[in-house]
């Protein structure tokens, strides 16, 4: 069946999630974080992840700013910088506005032009994706945006990806689901979409019982392969 829809995971898909810490260290008088912001902004991701499917488990769902928040707080003591509260406020005000990554315009511009409908699927608050999708300057090349806020329980529990269902009337086979996460393109298979890995890291493979359709290195051959699948 003809791919109708495209949906795209937010944080490290359409947005690059290591900004927030690469753009900092940049910045004058940031010694201590240019050594370690790789491992701050890994740390920061890897423990946000965690406590997202640790809080989808058992069942005590927050705003996935909070997340952001304690994931940070992990991420600053594990690098001996949480004495920085400026370093801090800094870091989580560049999350509202990180870069996106340079193929996302020209990609959603060319699915609009084939009229394939686009949506952000995202454990995102409404108002963090609203500010990243303003920032990136893409809000006319998407038809929704749908924030886990609506059903108050993060990916990958199946109620989330269920919420495309519920806001394009397709079949889930007409839908394409693109995520740079592993497991999240697992699920979003599982659940039944076809999905595409976006492996831009050369990782491997998650070992879950569901795997991706296809694998790309970036988002630039997605408009191709909804003409070919
Ligand atoms: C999101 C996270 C999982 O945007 O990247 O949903």
């Amino acid at each position: 069946m003809t791919i109708r829809t495209c949906i795209f995971d937010a944080y490290g898909t359409l947005f690059d999630v290591t900004a927030a810490a690469r753009e900092c260290a940049e910045e004058p008088g940031r010694g201590k974080l240019k050594e370690c912001w790789q491992r701050l902004a890994s740390d920061w991701r890897l423990k946000q992840l965690q406590y997202s499917w640790i809080r989808a488990i058992t069942k005590s769902h927050t705003d996935f700013w909070e997340v952001t928040k304690d994931s940070l707080d992990f991420a600053l003591e594990a690098n001996n910088l949480s004495d920085d509260q400026e370093l801090r406020e800094r870091l989580l005000s560049l999350y509202w506005s990180l870069e996106s990554y340079p193929e996302v315009p020209e990609v959603l511009e060319n699915l609009k032009s084939n009229k394939l409908e686009t949506a952000i699927l995202s454990n995102g608050s409404r108002e963090m994706l609203d500010s990243a999708v303003q920032s990136a300057k893409i809000s006319e090349l998407l038809d929704k945006i749908l924030s886990v806020d609506q059903v108050k329980i993060f990916k990958p529990d199946f109620r989330v990806y269920n919420l495309v269902l519920e806001s394009f009337t397709r079949d889930k086979n007409e839908i394409l689901f693109v995520s740079s996460n592993g497991w999240d393109v697992a699920s979003a298979a599982g659940f039944g979409f076809k999905s595409v890995w976006v492996n831009r890291n050369s990782e491997p493979i998650d070992r879950l019982p569901w795997k991706p359709k296809h694998v790309l290195t970036n988002l630039t051959d997605i408009p191709k392969l909804t003409k070919t699948i």
